[in-house]
Protein backbone atom coordinates (compact mmCIF):
# COMPACT_ATOMS: atom_id res chain seq x y z
CA UNK A 1 0.00 0.00 0.00
CA UNK A 2 1.54 3.50 -1.02
CA UNK A 3 1.78 6.12 1.51
CA UNK A 4 -0.61 8.69 1.41
CA UNK A 5 0.98 12.43 -0.29
CA UNK A 6 0.35 15.92 1.00
CA UNK A 7 1.23 17.91 -2.22
CA UNK A 8 2.28 21.57 -2.02
CA UNK A 9 -1.41 22.71 -2.46
CA UNK A 10 -2.80 20.57 -0.15
CA UNK A 11 -0.85 21.71 2.38
CA UNK A 12 -1.73 25.36 1.53
CA UNK A 13 -5.31 24.57 1.49
CA UNK A 14 -5.28 22.83 4.99
CA UNK A 15 -3.14 25.66 6.26
CA UNK A 16 -5.84 28.03 5.41
CA UNK A 17 -8.83 25.94 6.60
CA UNK A 18 -7.14 25.24 9.83
CA UNK A 19 -6.37 29.22 10.41
CA UNK A 20 -9.81 29.71 9.73
CA UNK A 21 -11.36 26.85 12.47
CA UNK A 22 -8.67 27.69 15.23
CA UNK A 23 -6.75 30.78 14.76
CA UNK A 24 -3.35 29.15 14.04
CA UNK A 25 -1.51 29.33 11.17
CA UNK A 26 0.76 26.36 10.27
CA UNK A 27 4.14 28.32 8.57
CA UNK A 28 5.67 26.44 5.56
CA UNK A 29 8.57 25.65 8.04
CA UNK A 30 5.96 23.32 9.84
CA UNK A 31 5.47 21.27 7.10
CA UNK A 32 6.97 18.25 7.81
CA UNK A 33 4.87 18.10 11.36
CA UNK A 34 1.72 19.24 9.56
CA UNK A 35 1.92 16.32 6.97
CA UNK A 36 2.48 13.72 9.77
CA UNK A 37 -0.07 14.38 11.53
CA UNK A 38 -2.65 14.79 8.09
CA UNK A 39 -1.47 11.21 7.55
CA UNK A 40 -2.01 9.92 11.30
CA UNK A 41 -5.36 11.37 10.57
CA UNK A 42 -6.27 10.00 7.28
CA UNK A 43 -5.10 7.02 7.96
CA UNK A 44 -7.19 6.94 10.98
CA UNK A 45 -10.54 7.61 9.12
CA UNK A 46 -9.24 5.34 5.91
CA UNK A 47 -9.37 8.00 3.87
CA UNK A 48 -7.86 7.08 0.40
CA UNK A 49 -6.24 11.00 -0.66
CA UNK A 50 -6.20 13.89 0.83
CA UNK A 51 -8.91 15.45 -0.85
CA UNK A 52 -11.48 12.67 0.63
CA UNK A 53 -10.08 13.17 3.96
CA UNK A 54 -10.62 17.11 3.53
CA UNK A 55 -14.00 16.19 2.13
CA UNK A 56 -14.81 14.74 5.15
CA UNK A 57 -13.68 17.44 7.22
CA UNK A 58 -16.08 19.95 5.81
CA UNK A 59 -18.77 17.83 5.52
CA UNK A 60 -19.35 15.85 8.67
CA UNK A 61 -22.04 17.68 10.88
CA UNK A 62 -20.81 16.04 14.04
CA UNK A 63 -17.34 18.15 14.14
CA UNK A 64 -15.60 14.59 15.43
CA UNK A 65 -13.22 14.35 13.35
CA UNK A 66 -12.33 18.44 13.29
CA UNK A 67 -11.84 17.86 16.68
CA UNK A 68 -9.56 14.81 16.54
CA UNK A 69 -7.51 16.96 14.45
CA UNK A 70 -7.12 19.62 16.33
CA UNK A 71 -6.38 17.75 19.37
CA UNK A 72 -3.33 16.30 17.30
CA UNK A 73 -2.39 19.39 15.55
CA UNK A 74 -2.60 21.41 18.73
CA UNK A 75 1.59 22.48 20.68
CA UNK A 76 0.25 21.60 25.12
CA UNK A 77 3.83 21.83 25.93
CA UNK A 78 3.34 23.58 30.00
CA UNK A 79 4.41 22.23 33.19
CA UNK A 80 3.39 23.12 36.92
CA UNK A 81 4.93 26.34 38.47
CA UNK A 82 6.03 27.67 34.64
CA UNK A 83 6.84 31.11 34.90
CA UNK A 84 5.79 31.22 38.89
CA UNK A 85 6.55 35.60 39.00
CA UNK A 86 3.12 35.72 37.56
CA UNK A 87 1.59 33.58 40.39
CA UNK A 88 3.90 35.91 42.64
CA UNK A 89 2.34 38.90 41.42
CA UNK A 90 -1.63 37.67 41.19
CA UNK A 91 -1.08 37.07 45.08
CA UNK A 92 1.36 40.18 46.40
CA UNK A 93 -0.12 42.70 44.12
CA UNK A 94 -3.03 41.64 42.06
CA UNK A 95 -5.35 40.11 44.79
CA UNK A 96 -4.95 42.81 47.68
CA UNK A 97 -5.60 45.27 45.10
CA UNK A 98 -8.44 43.11 43.76
CA UNK A 99 -10.20 42.35 47.33
CA UNK A 100 -9.97 46.12 48.79
CA UNK A 101 -13.09 46.81 45.69
CA UNK A 102 -15.19 43.85 46.02
CA UNK A 103 -17.68 43.64 47.98
CA UNK A 104 -18.34 41.00 50.88
CA UNK A 105 -19.46 37.80 49.52
CA UNK A 106 -18.52 38.20 45.93
CA UNK A 107 -16.62 35.74 44.14
CA UNK A 108 -13.09 35.83 42.60
CA UNK A 109 -13.33 34.57 39.70
CA UNK A 110 -10.40 33.87 37.52
CA UNK A 111 -9.79 32.00 34.10
CA UNK A 112 -7.09 29.85 32.66
CA UNK A 113 -6.79 29.71 29.25
CA UNK A 114 -5.33 27.88 27.08
CA UNK A 115 -4.91 25.63 30.27
CA UNK A 116 -3.75 22.67 28.35
CA UNK A 117 -3.21 19.38 30.61
CA UNK A 118 -4.09 21.83 34.03
CA UNK A 119 -0.65 22.22 35.03
CA UNK A 120 -1.17 25.81 35.03
CA UNK A 121 -4.66 26.34 36.94
CA UNK A 122 -3.32 23.34 39.56
CA UNK A 123 -0.76 25.86 39.68
CA UNK A 124 -2.30 28.81 40.67
CA UNK A 125 -4.68 26.87 42.88
CA UNK A 126 -1.72 25.62 45.22
CA UNK A 127 -0.25 29.08 45.20
CA UNK A 128 -3.53 30.27 46.56
CA UNK A 129 -3.76 27.74 49.28
CA UNK A 130 -0.15 27.89 50.26
CA UNK A 131 0.62 31.65 49.75
CA UNK A 132 -2.56 33.89 50.32
CA UNK A 133 -4.36 34.41 53.40
CA UNK A 134 -7.51 35.74 51.64
CA UNK A 135 -8.29 32.00 50.85
CA UNK A 136 -9.83 31.51 54.07
CA UNK A 137 -12.19 34.96 53.43
CA UNK A 138 -12.57 34.91 50.15
CA UNK A 139 -14.72 32.65 47.73
CA UNK A 140 -12.44 31.93 44.56
CA UNK A 141 -13.62 30.22 41.41
CA UNK A 142 -11.35 29.40 38.66
CA UNK A 143 -12.60 28.01 35.25
CA UNK A 144 -9.70 26.50 32.52
CA UNK A 145 -10.38 25.94 29.19
CA UNK A 146 -9.21 24.94 26.17
CA UNK A 147 -9.75 24.31 21.87
CA UNK A 148 -8.06 20.42 22.73
CA UNK A 149 -10.64 18.15 24.27
CA UNK A 150 -7.66 15.17 24.42
CA UNK A 151 -5.73 17.54 27.11
CA UNK A 152 -9.06 18.55 28.93
CA UNK A 153 -9.72 14.86 29.87
CA UNK A 154 -6.03 14.38 31.12
CA UNK A 155 -6.16 18.02 33.23
CA UNK A 156 -9.57 16.11 34.75
CA UNK A 157 -7.33 13.07 35.36
CA UNK A 158 -4.74 15.25 37.19
CA UNK A 159 -1.96 12.73 36.92
CA UNK A 160 1.59 13.79 36.31
CA UNK A 161 5.04 12.72 35.25
CA UNK A 162 8.11 13.24 37.14
CA UNK A 163 8.85 16.06 33.74
CA UNK A 164 5.62 17.80 34.42
CA UNK A 165 6.06 18.54 38.19
CA UNK A 166 9.90 19.07 38.49
CA UNK A 167 9.56 22.48 39.62
CA UNK A 168 7.04 21.59 42.38
CA UNK A 169 8.83 23.19 45.48
CA UNK A 170 9.34 19.82 47.21
CA UNK A 171 7.14 20.23 50.51
CA UNK A 172 4.25 21.08 47.80
CA UNK A 173 4.75 17.85 45.99
CA UNK A 174 4.96 15.90 49.23
CA UNK A 175 1.23 17.50 50.55
CA UNK A 176 -0.43 17.80 47.35
CA UNK A 177 0.43 15.14 45.10
CA UNK A 178 0.36 10.91 45.71
CA UNK A 179 3.01 9.15 43.86
CA UNK A 180 1.30 6.14 42.18
CA UNK A 181 1.71 3.21 39.52
CA UNK A 182 0.34 5.89 36.74
CA UNK A 183 2.37 9.13 38.06
CA UNK A 184 2.27 11.95 40.40
CA UNK A 185 -1.58 12.07 41.31
CA UNK A 186 -3.29 15.12 42.85
CA UNK A 187 -5.13 15.00 45.85
CA UNK A 188 -8.93 15.75 44.90
CA UNK A 189 -9.11 19.36 47.24
CA UNK A 190 -7.05 20.70 44.38
CA UNK A 191 -8.60 18.58 41.41
CA UNK A 192 -12.05 19.85 42.85
CA UNK A 193 -11.08 23.38 42.97
CA UNK A 194 -11.03 23.53 38.64
CA UNK A 195 -13.71 23.39 36.35
CA UNK A 196 -12.51 22.19 32.94
CA UNK A 197 -14.41 23.82 29.98
CA UNK A 198 -13.59 23.59 26.32
CA UNK A 199 -13.72 26.78 24.01
CA UNK A 200 -12.32 27.96 21.05
CA UNK A 201 -11.19 31.84 22.17
CA UNK A 202 -11.68 33.04 18.85
CA UNK A 203 -15.07 32.12 18.54
CA UNK A 204 -17.11 34.66 19.64
CA UNK A 205 -20.64 32.59 20.38
CA UNK A 206 -18.31 30.20 22.31
CA UNK A 207 -16.95 33.17 24.34
CA UNK A 208 -19.81 34.84 24.99
CA UNK A 209 -20.55 32.34 27.98
CA UNK A 210 -17.42 33.58 29.01
CA UNK A 211 -17.76 36.64 30.73
CA UNK A 212 -17.23 38.39 34.33
CA UNK A 213 -14.12 37.37 35.18
CA UNK A 214 -11.25 39.54 37.61
CA UNK A 215 -8.70 37.70 36.12
CA UNK A 216 -7.29 36.14 33.15
CA UNK A 217 -3.91 34.31 32.73
CA UNK A 218 -3.98 33.88 28.61
CA UNK A 219 -0.03 32.55 28.23
CA UNK A 220 1.06 30.85 25.35
CA UNK A 221 -1.65 31.09 23.12
CA UNK A 222 -1.09 34.37 21.21
CA UNK A 223 2.70 33.32 20.46
CA UNK A 224 0.75 30.59 17.58
CA UNK A 225 -1.48 33.54 16.16
CA UNK A 226 -1.01 36.17 13.82
CA UNK A 227 -1.67 39.73 14.21
CA UNK A 228 -5.13 39.38 12.78
CA UNK A 229 -6.31 36.43 15.53
CA UNK A 230 -4.18 37.99 18.25
CA UNK A 231 -6.20 41.06 17.89
CA UNK A 232 -9.67 38.86 18.09
CA UNK A 233 -8.20 37.13 20.74
CA UNK A 234 -7.73 40.67 22.50
CA UNK A 235 -11.16 41.79 21.78
CA UNK A 236 -13.24 38.23 23.50
CA UNK A 237 -10.54 38.52 26.52
CA UNK A 238 -11.12 42.14 27.27
CA UNK A 239 -15.03 41.70 27.32
CA UNK A 240 -14.48 37.96 29.33
CA UNK A 241 -13.50 40.64 31.83
CA UNK A 242 -15.15 42.41 34.04
CA UNK A 243 -14.47 46.11 34.19
CA UNK A 244 -11.23 46.67 36.35
CA UNK A 245 -10.18 43.17 35.57
CA UNK A 246 -6.35 41.55 34.85
CA UNK A 247 -4.89 40.25 32.40
CA UNK A 248 -1.34 38.39 32.03
CA UNK A 249 0.17 37.24 29.37
CA UNK A 250 3.20 34.70 28.76
CA UNK A 251 6.59 36.20 28.54
CA UNK A 252 7.13 36.73 24.94
CA UNK A 253 3.49 37.56 24.49
CA UNK A 254 2.59 41.64 24.53
CA UNK A 255 -0.67 43.22 23.88
CA UNK A 256 0.95 46.05 22.51
CA UNK A 257 0.18 45.97 18.90
CA UNK A 258 -2.96 43.51 19.24
CA UNK A 259 -5.20 46.16 21.28
CA UNK A 260 -5.09 49.50 22.94
CA UNK A 261 -8.27 49.21 25.07
CA UNK A 262 -5.69 47.57 28.21
CA UNK A 263 -3.87 49.35 30.71
CA UNK A 264 -0.06 48.87 31.34
CA UNK A 265 0.15 48.29 34.87
CA UNK A 266 3.62 47.52 36.36
CA UNK A 267 3.65 45.55 39.84
CA UNK A 268 7.28 44.85 41.09
CA UNK A 269 6.86 41.29 39.97
CA UNK A 270 6.06 41.41 36.38
CA UNK A 271 3.97 43.63 33.85
CA UNK A 272 0.70 42.89 32.95
CA UNK A 273 -2.67 44.12 31.69
CA UNK A 274 -6.14 45.90 32.86
CA UNK A 275 -9.35 46.29 31.61
CA UNK A 276 -10.44 50.20 32.82
CA UNK A 277 -12.53 50.50 35.56
CA UNK A 278 -15.20 52.50 34.00
CA UNK A 279 -14.76 50.04 30.36
C1 LIG B 1 1.59 25.80 24.75
S1 LIG B 1 0.00 25.47 25.44
C2 LIG B 1 -0.04 26.67 26.74
C3 LIG B 1 -0.53 26.09 28.05
C4 LIG B 1 -0.38 26.97 29.29
N1 LIG B 1 -1.19 28.16 29.20
C5 LIG B 1 1.06 27.34 29.56
O1 LIG B 1 1.42 28.51 29.35
O2 LIG B 1 1.83 26.48 30.01
C6 LIG B 1 -1.06 26.14 24.16
C7 LIG B 1 -2.50 25.60 24.22
O3 LIG B 1 -3.34 26.44 23.43
C8 LIG B 1 -4.42 25.68 22.98
N2 LIG B 1 -5.11 26.41 21.88
C9 LIG B 1 -4.67 26.60 20.61
N3 LIG B 1 -5.56 27.33 19.89
C10 LIG B 1 -6.59 27.61 20.74
C11 LIG B 1 -7.80 28.35 20.60
N4 LIG B 1 -8.14 28.94 19.44
N5 LIG B 1 -8.62 28.44 21.69
C12 LIG B 1 -8.29 27.85 22.87
N6 LIG B 1 -7.15 27.14 23.06
C13 LIG B 1 -6.30 27.03 22.01
C14 LIG B 1 -3.76 24.36 22.58
O4 LIG B 1 -4.67 23.29 22.53
C15 LIG B 1 -2.68 24.20 23.67
O5 LIG B 1 -3.13 23.33 24.69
Amino acid sequence: VSKPCITEADFHKFQEYFYRKTGVRFEDTKRYFVDRRLIERMQATDSASFRSYFDLLRTERSGTEMQSLINVMTVNETYFFREEYQFCCLVNSVLPELVARKREGEPIRIWVVPSSSGEEPYSIAICLLERWSGIAHWDVEIVSSDIDTHVLSLARAGCYSSRSVQYVPAAYLRKYFHVTAAGHELISEVRDAVDFTRVNVLDPEQMRCYRNFDVIFCRNLLIYFDDVSRRMAAEELFDALRPGGYLMLGHSESMSRASAAFKVRKFPEAIIYQRSAGD
